[in-house]
């Protein structure tokens, strides 16, 4: 068996060391030149993943070898495809990298070979778009000449490795030879889960996004009911809680993951309760702009930039939206982040680099950066704590 995975980033990078920590050969494709030339040097470029690094370094350029050339992995029988899925400015989904993946997997496709997404996608997007492209231009029948299934991704950047280990993996097939196939593939590497079909997976993995996206909509809502009556909401949180209520924790909903995947329900039916929770979280950063407003002074400081604390990732973080309704508002925004350089910072979040706490009127915690709390004791009249919050 040789494997390929097609996107080599925080999601396809880990599970290609993975497989390839399995002894099985990996032929690893992306289109970013400079990162493939970094994993076969046994480089790991994406640092914050833990565990990473060694397995890179074990495996880059020998069991893992990367390319940006899909030819290399012409006798591979196993493509998965792991490449991102973005939302356009209507927050319809952009398919445009999926369908540049599986036309290069089409010309290469063999007879027998399996395919595997694994790219968080709408319902029916595996046994429709994929199956189409991959039958238009190889010739070949999914279901009679090669198998094709869809496996979710569940990791979380930072815990992969360990995740990929103990995490149940969810397969499911365009048909029963397809998932059946898929699940022995996996069972090598992971810990496979049999799912009826890969329409269910498909919605699986929505679903768990929206489970979380929800229950943290909630929890803002409570947030505020508990600041009107002037009670403390993580006291009442912790009260409120037992096997039958977890109420999550409130905050802003940002990366690539949690604010994309409801959008695939909202813009094709009529789901009204997913529809309120999504903009509800999404506003949450209208209520802490007023917030910022009842402290006088014009100077903002962000601490925490990227979606999440530990994550070095822009895509979708609420701080980028925040800094620009601040300004709309009228104040001069610094910020800092300790997983961005200053020229990083100034460069992809256009704000002056924050030096000094206390020259700022407001400091916003935009992320749980715990290392900041001796020095923000200080100065604790102007700390608003937002918990950019994944749920818990
Ligand atoms: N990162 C996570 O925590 C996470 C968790 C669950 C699911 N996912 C799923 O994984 C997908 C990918 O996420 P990620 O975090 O790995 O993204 P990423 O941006 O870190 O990496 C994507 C990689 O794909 C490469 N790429 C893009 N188009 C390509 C193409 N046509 N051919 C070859 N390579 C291509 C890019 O160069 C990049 O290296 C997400 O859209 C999501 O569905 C991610």
């Amino acid at each position: 068996m040789k494997i390929s995975v097609t996107g080599l980033g925080k999601a396809g990078l880990p599970l290609a060391a993975v497989i390839a920590d399995a002894g099985i050969e990996v032929i690893g494709i992306d289109i970013d030149e400079k990162k493939v030339e970094v994993i076969n040097k046994g480089i790991n470029p994406i640092t914050e993943e833990t565990g990473l690094s060694q397995l890179i370094k074990k495996h880059g350029g020998n069991k893992l070898k990367a390319t940006t050339r899909f030819q290399d992995a012409k006798d591979c029988n196993v493509h998965i495809v792991i490449v991102p899925l973005f939302i356009d400015k209507n927050k319809n989904p952009d398919f445009s990298l999926i369908k540049i993946a599986f036309e290069n997997i089409s010309k290469i496709l063999k007879k027998d070979d399996l395919v595997v997404l694994e790219t968080t996608v709408p319902v029916r997007t595996t046994e429709k778009l994929v199956k189409d492209i991959l039958e238009k231009n190889s010739k070949l029948k999914a279901g009679n000449d090669f198998y094709l299934a869809y496996s979710p991704e569940r990791i979380m950047t930072g815990y992969s490795i360990s995740r990929f280990k103990q995490f149940p993996k969810l397969v499911g097939g365009i048909d029963a030879k397809s998932m059946e196939k898929a699940f022995e593939v996996y069972k090598k590497f992971t810990k496979p889960v049999k799912v009826r079909d890969s329409r269910t997976a498909e919605l699986a993995k929505i679903a768990e996004g929206i489970y979380r996206d929800v229950n943290i909509a909630l929890a803002n809502e409570l947030f505020k009911v508990a600041e009107h009556y002037s009670i403390d909401f993580w006291e009442m949180r912790d009260a409120a809680k037992h096997d039958y209520c977890n109420i999550l924790e409130p905050g802003n909903v940002g990366g690539h993951c949690i604010p994309v995947y409801p959008w695939f329900l909202i813009n094709e039916l009529d789901v009204p309760l997913i529809k309120v929770a999504r903009n509800l979280n999404d506003d949450m950063i209208d209520y802490y702009a007023k917030k910022v407003d009842e402290i006088s002074g014009k100077r903002v400081g962000i601490i925490g930039l990227s979606y999440r604390e530990g994550v070095k990732e822009k895509s979708y973080s609420r701080a980028v939206d925040f800094i620009r309704l601040l300004r709309k508002r009228g104040y001069k925004v610094y910020g800092m982040d300790p997983l961005y350089s200053r020229e990083e910072t100034e460069k992809e979040f256009g704000v002056k680099y924050l030096d000094n706490l206390n020259d700022m009127d407001v400091i916003i915690l935009m992320n749980k950066e715990s290392k900041y709390a001796n020095q923000l004791k200080n100065i604790k009249n102007k700390v608003i704590d937002i918990k950019n919050v994944l749920g818990n």
